[in-house]
């Protein structure tokens, strides 16, 4: 895409730099039901942080995908009339289509059934046993099928699952382990020297409390195929397949190259950024974690848990049949406007409530009253005032609005590494709100009366200054917003064209 260009600070971006590498995450998906809002939620996330990145002049790599095996999909296959494989290339496709649709850029998409991601999990399996941290043991305890989860005893009140509350089975067979148990003082001294390692600050004290407190049964991380066949065999027991959960997290691995491409796997390994959702942290931060250091890998930089997406304050699932279609929203609303709505109206990290009136009075007062109108009115200025072309560049007399702005890319870079996508999108509507009082302020149309030339052109060079520098800042959030913005203000002769952001009259 073409950026918004003449921005002094992205161009020093670029420059100083040696190309570093960049590897960001997003959880593989179960593919039993189509995607909704959740899902997309963190691509939209990743993908806004990927481009940025890649704009920083950084080698991204932007790695989603799905997971296929276990007990949920090999059921909702049997419903469909479907085999399990014929099911998943179905249900990937639809995920497939959804990133294209919202303009996420991946670097890749890794399916569990695919063999680079079998290999790697049989390789990652034997170097376990060899090692001595999978043994065969017994299970007993109890069992979220619908979940695919194990709890501890007295983890589910009324044996009933902690997180879907169905009920808990109780479950008694062979089976395989991962000693997390000997590795818990380890992880303890990882979290607490590594304050990053997990994000935000309310999870990682979750983690280390839970890890302080609670002694860490072994994993499981087997299934007798007598109880389900639909996952990667083990390849030490005719027995037993993998435990979906074990399979699942290798892919951060397995689709860089882990037993197959040293050179790569090498180059991207370990991870900057794993994006997760809340429900998933301890999978992350607590079996991930621990497998990689059975593994002898490094560690990723920091997984970081966002909130969820509520309706009307209840859980969004295919059950409930509450789960709202990305594409119903970027249809109805426009895809960028759906992208900023959920970067910006809830901190990443916190739960939202998602519903059409929320985006509703996001677009008007941000995007129709705000952006919208700041783009509108310059461009019909310079139509006006200027045939559409820009006055010739001449230094700008010192104002805050002028200090600000050289200062926003750096800011907003900083925010978005840190995945506060809120805060840097907070920032840019500050600069946003100024561009606007100060149009009010200057009141143009005195300067033309008055025929001050050399003031209305540096009022006018500061705004195209302050729109480019916006629309760049924006690139990542709102791609094709942002380079309408960039290709009006860039072209010979600016015209005010139709309002990028009509109100949406309710
Ligand atoms: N397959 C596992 C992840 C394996 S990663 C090695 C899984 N899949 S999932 O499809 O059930 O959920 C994927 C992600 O979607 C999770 O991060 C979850 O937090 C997120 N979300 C599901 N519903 C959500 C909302 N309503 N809101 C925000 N995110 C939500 O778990």
């Amino acid at each position: 895409m073409k950026t918004a260009g003449g921005s002094p600070s992205s161009i020093n971006r670029k420059l100083n730099k040696n190309m570093a590498k960049f590897y960001i995450t997003t959880p593989i998906y179960y593919i039993n039901a189509p995607p909704h809002i959740g899902h997309s939620y963190t691509n939209i996330a990743a993908d806004t942080i990927a481009r940025f990145k890649r704009t920083a002049g950084d080698d991204v790599y932007f790695l989603t995908g799905t997971d296929e095996h276990g007990q949920k999909i090999a059921k909702s296959a049997k419903e469909a009339g479907l085999s399990e494989q014929e099911f998943s290339d179905r249900m990937a496709s639809k995920f497939i289509e959804l990133w294209k649709a919202l303009d996420v850029s991946y670097d890749d998409f890794i399916r569990t059934t695919e063999p680079r991601h079998i290999k790697a999990v049989q390789h990652a399996l034997n170097i376990m046993r060899d090692n001595g941290d999978i043994y065969l043991g017994k299970y007993e305890g109890w069992y979220c099928t619908p979940c695919e989860s194990f709890f501890m005893e007295g983890e589910g009140d009324n044996n009933l699952c902690p997180d879907c509350k169905r009920p808990l089975e109780r479950i008694s067979e062979e089976n395989y382990f991962l000693k997390l148990s000997k590795y818990q003082d380890w992880l303890i001294e990882h979290i607490k020297a590594n304050p990053d390692f997990i994000k935000p600050v309310s999870r990682y004290n979750e983690v280390l409390s839970f890890l302080v407190n609670n002694k860490l049964g072994d994993l499981c991380v087997s299934r007798p195929r007598s109880r389900l066949s639909w996952g990667i065999d083990i390849p030490f027991s005719k027995e037993h397949v993998a435990y979906v959960w074990f399979d699942a997290l290798i892919n951060y691995i397995s689709a860089i190259g882990y037993a197959s491409d040293e050179a790569k796997f090498n180059k991207y390994w370990p991870a900057d950024i794993q994006l997760i959702g809340k429900d998933i942290i301890r999978h992350h931060a607590v079996y991930w974690p621990i497998m990689l250091k059975s593994l002898g890998l490094k560690l990723p930089k920091t997984i970081f848990a966002h909130g969820w997406w509520m309706i009307n304050q209840a859980k969004m699932s295919k059950s409930r049949g509450n789960a709202v279609n990305p594409l119903d929203m970027a249809n109805t609303y426009g895809l960028d406007v759906y992208r900023y709505f959920l970067l910006r109206d809830v901190p990443f990290g916190l739960d939202g409530n998602f519903s059409d009136e929320a985006i509703i009075k996001r677009y008007n007062s941000d995007l129709a009253n705000d952006l919208g109108n700041l783009v509108h009115r310059t461009a019909t200025m310079i139509e006006k005032y200027y045939a559409g072309k820009v006055p010739a560049e001449r230094r700008l007399p010192e104002s805050p609005l002028n200090t600000e702005i050289e200062k926003l890319n750096t800011e907003v870079d900083a925010s978005i590494s840190q995945a506060d996508f809120s805060l840097a999108l907070e920032k840019i509507w500050v600069i946003i709100n100024q561009a606007n009082k100060f149009i009010e302020d200057t009141k143009p149309w005195n300067l033309v009366k008055e025929k001050k030339r050399e003031e209305l052109e540096c009022f006018i060079l500061l705004l195209v200054k302050v729109i480019r520098t916006v629309a760049l800042s924006l690139s990542a959030v709102m791609p094709q917003a942002a380079g309408k913005i960039s290709s009006q203000f860039d072209a010979d002769v600016i015209q005010k064209g139709t309002p990028l952001f009509p109100r949406i009259i309710s």
